[in-house]
């Protein structure tokens, strides 16, 4: 398989083929994970929670994201990595370059961001000195007590209409690819349309340019509830990896997310 860069993704987009990505935090999941054809490896910050056991991701640290991502990084074939910057690690333009020098260096060819129009100025200095960005926006589990809890975002016309301008200034502002979670699939599909760069959904429909689930959600492993956009991959699949693959094939050819997978306006 050829490596994934941000110019194969860009192109994914403008043919309409999707893309795929799943987080790991390990070597062990980076080499399954992207041996399998997944498109990106996401070091997502959620390991506070799946692997660490914490109630959420505002304890994880630097400390844990450089840890992780140099393990992921040592398992990867050919999938672009992308590892989150945690709670607090962009507070300010100058803290956000160093933090994503240590990602970068032990790793990753992308950096996370959570956040809206307040990060322009950051993810244009990140692009100017460049650093790829993501920038995740709907549900942002960094800003959950803000938030008031795990809800589904942008489902009133206000709030909808902010997270579409979000997005285009983003875009405008230099980041390479946007990340929707929990939103109306409508949203959702009108965000991927609007913009020019890849945009990657989880809970968010099957219009955006690629999907992203957590590696232990699709392998069936979720301790509690399991949210209304994951599918269980292991069900069907003998092996993890054969999980995997079905995740991909599922998702290039459009079966994944179905309708039950989304959230209405
Ligand atoms: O940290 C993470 O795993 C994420 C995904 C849920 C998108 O941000």
């Amino acid at each position: 398989m050829a490596k994934t860069t941000l110019h194969s993704l860009l192109e994914m987009k403008q043919t309409g083929e999707k893309f795929t990505c799943l987080t790991s935090y390990d070597a062990t999941q980076a080499h399954m994970v992207s041996s399998q054809g997944t498109d990106i490896i996401l070091v997502g910050d959620s390991l506070g929670m799946v692997a660490q056991g914490k109630d959420s991701t505002v304890p994880v640290t630097m400390e844990d994201m450089i840890y992780h991502t140099r393990c992921v990084s040592r398992g990867n074939t050919d999938a672009m990595i992308m590892s989150d910057l945690p709670f607090m690690a962009c507070s300010t333009p100058e803290q956000t370059y160093q933090n994503s020098a240590a990602l970068m260096q032990a790793g990753a060819e992308l950096v996370k961001l959570e956040g809206g129009r307040w990060l322009c100025d950051t993810v244009r200095g990140l692009s100017e000195r460049g650093v790829p960005t993501c920038l995740h926006l709907g549900l942002t589990p960094q800003s959950v007590s803000m938030l008031g809890g795990y809800k589904v975002q942008g489902r009133d016309e206000e709030s909808a209409n902010r997270m579409i301008e979000d997005a285009r200034l983003l875009a405008e502002a230099g980041a390479n690819i946007l990340l929707l979670e929990c939103v109306p699939t409508p949203l959702a599909r009108e965000i991927s349309r609007s913009v020019d760069v890849p945009v990657i959904g989880i809970g968010a429909g099957s219009d955006t340019d690629g999907q992203v689930l957590v590696i232990y959600d699709m392998l069936g492993m979720t301790h509690g509830r399991k949210p209304r956009f994951v599918k269980d991959f292991m069900a069907t699949a003998n092996t993890p990896a054969e999980a995997v693959a079905s995740f991909v094939a599922d998702v290039k050819s459009g079966t994944f997310p179905a309708p039950e997978h989304g959230f209405d306006a």
